[in-house]
């Protein structure tokens, strides 16, 4: 997810352009740039780090004035946050400058093909393909809206794409195929960008364009056509959000908004993971692939809601590689004396990249000879930069402290590393892997349609208000979702709420259960069999002691349904997949609950987003 904005009008593009970019600057920040076209060249300025530094910069050296530009605020997924592999990226000839956002699966194939043409590429990312490629075919075609269609046709993947023509300067031509884009249309002045975030402060009046559409952007008119250059009808629409409320696309929480975004995070996670083989393919890997044929133990280490990511991967990937794996807090790990070594994998989970404890772990596991695969969100973090592969998660940045989309990818992230291990070693066949995969894919639609029923997990919310005390309950991956869904409330609603294995209830923990308890239970797949039916033994023992059951279950699980004081329905999955479904509404639940009782939801008392000390 990367913030973009370009400006076509009578004001100072650049200034426009950085106050744009700061209105977006939640959508990533590891680093940031703006070209301009002066008098036939490119006048571009890009560093990492944070807007301030790129502001800072032009400050020192601004660009000179021009009515024309784009900008990009970046969080990174091919290629670390460094200056050279900032946006805008600029064409060999100098001609094009171009901005992206969303990932170009096909990037290394067309960037043999342009090495093969003779073209240098400086930047490790996916985006400089496209670059290089239009202005190929702006020198054959003269004509960048032509040139920006053909290219467009060879893209695989997700992509929202700008670009500036030096020989053109008062034009900027965009793109999109599943990434978002939008036009602000104003009086003598245009604006594209990813967010209205970006122009409302200029105009409210706006253009959505429709999957694979191009716009060509002047300062008084702007035209819309399809790839294949039949023109094309923008949705218009009037932006009544406040500047504040734009950053959150109208959400009262960053931490609700990234709930909603979910479907986007979990497809942009699972895109492009495989080769034209079919063979998965991790991100970064430094690791001897024989070595990971030969370990005989695995570890995941982690924090919070991400060793419950970690404990939901190990029931999937014990079950597809048949290698122990070990779940560990990373705080307890190293004190307890490990027994690791160089057959053992060591999988690390983290979504900023920076906990301490996480770090200090998977330090720990190093020196006994172990190797690393991280599981990240944040390209270039110290987490991923010490381990010996890393698989990113492409959630975009979290800005709420409550873990939600960074969660389910992480999940996702973890499904991928388990085929990619079974495939590896052998122990899973082709079809059965892309079985899974298939059903991944499916993923995103299935936590859409569990989206599509918020209002009436808000209605259990307001119906629980003044509840103190709340028990999740779950078996298999499900006892997983229970403790995520019973910290989410302790986090941010500051409520009693524990997690267990339902199997566990009877061994004490009943001994809390009364009429004034709120249990929630994920049911399994009826296709789980024997899991399925204990599940609904437990629901029925702790009926039995008054308590009121809220039941996440398969749609159409009359068993389920029929013991539920609250019945909240999921789409159908696979056992091992639903907790990519089921933790959804108990996210919405502690979200919901949290607002209702007046608490800062994004930054909830005593925590912070990345806990960088011991
Ligand atoms: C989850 O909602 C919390 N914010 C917290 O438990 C978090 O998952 C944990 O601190 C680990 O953070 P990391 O993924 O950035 O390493």
């Amino acid at each position: 997810m990367c913030g973009i904005i370009g400006y076509v009008g009578q004001q100072d593009a650049v200034q426009v352009i950085l106050e744009g970019l700061r209105r977006v600057e939640y959508r990533g920040y590891d680093s940031a740039g703006i070209a301009i076209a002066v008098d036939g060249k490119l006048a571009v300025a890009k560093r990492s780090g944070k807007l301030g530094s790129l502001a800072a910069q032009l400050a020192e050296h601004p660009l000179p004035s021009s009515g024309c530009g784009i900008g990009h605020t970046r969080w990174a997924t091919h290629g670390g946050p460094n200056d050279t592999n900032a946006h805008p990226h600029v064409s060999a000839d100098g001609r094009v400058a171009l901005v992206h956002n969303g990932i170009i699966e096909n990037f290394a194939e067309l960037r043999a093909e342009l090495e093969l043409r003779g073209v240098t590429f400086i930047s490790q990312t996916d985006t400089e393909a496209a670059a290089q490629l239009l202005a190929l075919e702006l020198a054959l075609t003269n004509d960048l809206t032509v040139a920006m269609r053909t290219v467009c046709t060879r893209l695989k993947g997700a992509f929202t794409l700008v670009a500036l023509d030096t020989q053109n300067p008062e034009c900027l031509v965009a793109a999109r195929r599943d990434s978002p884009l939008v036009v602000g249309v104003g009086d003598g002045e245009n604006f594209v960008a990813s967010d209205v975030a970006s122009f409302i402060m200029h105009t409210r009046e706006a253009l959505e364009l429709g999957q694979n559409q191009v716009v060509t952007l002047t300062r008084n008119s702007v035209q819309v056509s399809d790839f294949d250059g039949e023109p094309a009808e923008p949705q218009h629409f009037h932006v009544d959000w406040s500047p504040a409320a734009a950053e959150k696309a109208g959400f009262d929480w960053f931490m609700r908004k990234e709930i909603f975004e979910q479907p986007r995070a979990v497809f942009d996670t699972l895109l492009g993971r495989s080769d034209a083989a079919g063979r998965l393919l991790l991100d970064e890997i430094r690791i001897d692939t024989n070595e990971l044929r030969l370990i005989d133990k695995i570890v995941v280490v982690a924090c919070g809601s991400a060793y419950y990511a970690g404990l939901v991967a190990k029931y999937a990937i014990e079950h597809w590689i048949r290698v122990p794996v070990e779940v560990e807090l990373a705080s307890e790990f190293r004190y307890r004396d490990p027994i690791v070594n160089s057959r053992t994998l060591c999988v690390t989970i983290s979504q900023s990249g920076e906990t301490m404890d996480t770090l200090q772990a998977i330090r720990h596991a190093r020196v006994q000879g172990a190797k690393v695969i991280a599981i990240c969100n944040t390209v270039g973090a110290t987490i991923a930069r010490e381990s010996d592969a890393v698989l990113y998660t492409r959630a975009g940045p979290e800005i709420a402290v409550a873990s939600t989309k960074g969660f389910l990818t992480q999940v996702s992230a973890a499904y991928l590393l388990g085929l990619y291990l079974a495939q590896l070693r052998g122990t899973m066949f082709a079809d059965e892997v892309e079985r899974y995969l298939t059903e991944l894919s499916e993923v995103p639609d299935k936590i859409q349609q569990v989206l599509d029923q918020a209002e009436r997990v808000y209605a259990l919310a307001a119906d629980v208000v003044d509840t103190q005390d709340f028990i999740f309950l779950g078996r298999h991956v499900g006892s997983a979702v229970a403790l995520e869904g019973a910290l989410k409330l302790k986090e941010i609603a500051y409520l009693h709420a524990e997690g267990f294995a339902a199997g566990e209830l009877k061994h004490g923990p009943i001994a809390i259960i009364d009429e004034t308890t709120p249990v929630f239970v994920v049911v399994p797949p009826p296709g789980a069999g024997q899991l399925h039916d204990k599940v609904i033994s437990n629901i029925q023992e702790v009926r039995a002691r008054g308590a009121r059951v809220v039941v996440l279950a398969e749609r159409g699980d009359v068993a389920a349904g029929s013991c539920a004081d609250y019945l909240l329905e999921l789409p159908p999955t696979s056992v091992l997949l639903q907790p990519l479904t089921a933790s959804v509404p108990l996210q919405l639940f502690a979200c919901e609950l949290a607002t209702l009782l007046g608490n800062d939801v994004d930054q909830p008392r005593n925590l912070a987003k990345s806990v960088t000390v011991e």
